[in-house]
């Protein structure tokens, strides 16, 4: 029997880009592919790329500069492109860089299997369509092999938002969702597989429209499923966040009490030259219907600093809004210029501005971080564990609110979902004991 072939692929950017590169591993397994975590022992090397910030195109290339020497050693080898750069540029990169045998976007990972073989005839294999068909309905003949106790289910991807600085709605296309029946199905064999929570992913999640009842219609077909003990979604819009789903927060026991609800701004002028299509009071009015039904949820968003024409009282505002909403968790970017974009065009804030914005903003949202994690200890929480920790004995896993909790004790599997009284809040992580 001949030996099998290897594949690094080597992820950037986004969950969804995570949940992607699971899928293409599946789309080469079929064609004798078995995954390794070292590029120098690989035949095949993938980069599923991010194009949503800054030079992203640059960091392609220097990634792909450095396996000059490996492609020298093991002509071989084929070295593809995916993702969103790949989307946007891949047919430039293919041309300046002749390293790169394959470019494949994101909606096209199922022609996979067939853009290996033309690569491997020696032929450079290019996709960056957006085909009709469903991609992962061509996905078939998943390994059945047992996986960790939680996975990332893309049930939706593009976006008809247009938010003024985003990439998004151009690398990933317009707004599709997958049938219900579909994600219900994969559900059923991921808990099959041992999967105890599932992450609902899209770019714009909570439009999903597979299911008659939205998104939380979905949620309640999936809470039925034995086995499966939690559900999350990420990333949500504030103008889709519609009453089922508020109310499903406060009613589904398996939905996490944690939501990733971006703002990007607290300035109604900014929110404006944004398109977000809502205001800062508009958002707040929303996070309080969503803490009424469920008081606990710990609540995530992402900020922007230094938008075009941003000035400092719209950073007040920001700064405002973040204190009046009080976030768990949150992630934070300087403004960076996409070319194509509406706001590329505009008036541009000088970087040293942009870089002490950012520094104040983040010194708030870690203090606020830090604030909900110091007020886990005492409670009891219950906590999903999946992988041991570095002393031994010890495991960590997440409790509701998507903390990591570590815990000493001897007989607990990755799998086990016990409840953990919070004894100590670390740097990044809690440490708790089982009680019950
Ligand atoms: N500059 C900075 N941040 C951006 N994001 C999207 N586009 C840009 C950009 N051009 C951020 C937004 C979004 C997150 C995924 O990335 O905050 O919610
Ligand atoms: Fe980008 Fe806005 Fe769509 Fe989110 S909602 S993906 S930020 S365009």
């Amino acid at each position: 029997m001949s030996e099998p072939k290897k594949l690094f692929i080597k992820t950037y950017g986004c969950q969804m880009n995570v949940y992607d590169s699971e899928r293409m591993a599946e789309a080469l397994g079929g064609e004798g592919y078995v995954p390794t975590d070292r590029a120098d022992d690989a035949d095949m090397i993938l980069l599923n790329t991010c194009h949503i910030r800054e030079k992203a195109a640059e960091k392609v290339y220097s990634e792909l500069g450095r396996f000059r020497g490996l492609k020298e050693e093991k002509p071989d080898l084929k070295i593809g492109v995916a993702g969103c750069v790949a989307q946007a540029e891949g047919a430039e990169i293919m041309e300046r860089q002749p390293l790169v045998d394959l470019v494949v976007g994101p909606q096209s990972y199922h022609r996979l299997p067939e853009l290996e073989r033309k690569a491997r005839n020696g032929e450079k294999a290019l996709d960056t369509e957006f085909p009709e068909e469903d991609k992962f309905d061509h996905l078939k003949g998943r390994p059945k092999a047992a996986r960790g106790p939680t996975a990332f289910l893309t049930v939706q991807e593009g976006c008809d938002k247009f938010c003024a600085f985003c990439v998004v709605p151009y690398t990933r296309g317009a707004e599709v969702s997958r049938p219900a029946d579909r994600v219900i199905a994969e559900a059923h064999s991921l808990v099959e597989r041992g999967v105890r929570e599932i992450t609902l992913l899209g770019q714009n999640v909570n439009a999903y429209h597979g299911h008659d009842d939205g998104l939380a219609g979905l949620i309640w077909a999936l809470d039925k499923i034995d086995g499966l003990e939690r559900i999350r979604f990420t990333t949500s819009h504030p103008n889709d966040m519609d009453e089922a789903l508020i109310e499903a927060h406060g009613t589904c026991a398996k939905l996490m009490p944690y939501l990733h609800l971006p703002v990007q701004s607290g300035s109604d002028r900014i929110l404006k030259r944004m398109n977000r299509k809502h205001t800062a009071e508009q958002y707040i009015r929303l996070i309080e219907r969503i803490r009424s039904a469920r008081p606990d949820i710990l609540l995530s968003g992402d900020f922007i600093v230094g938008f075009p024409e941003e000035t400092d009282a719209d950073f007040a505002d920001t700064m405002t809004l973040i204190r009046e909403v009080g976030y768990g968790q949150a992630y934070s970017f300087k403004y960076s210029t996409r070319p194509g974009t509406p706001a590329a065009e505009r008036e541009q804030v000088a970087e040293e501005v942009k870089s002490a914005r950012l520094q104040e903003l983040q010194a708030l949202l870690t203090d606020q971080q830090r604030a909900a994690q110091d007020a886990m200890v005492g409670r009891k929480v219950s906590v999903l564990f999946e992988k041991p920790g570095r002393e031994t004995g010890q495991m960590v896993g997440k409790s509701e609110y998507l903390h990591a909790v570590h815990v000493t004790a001897p007989d607990i599997g990755a799998g086990d979902i016990r409840p953990v009284r919070i004894v100590a809040s670390n740097p990044n992580s809690l440490s708790g004991e089982i009680v019950g």
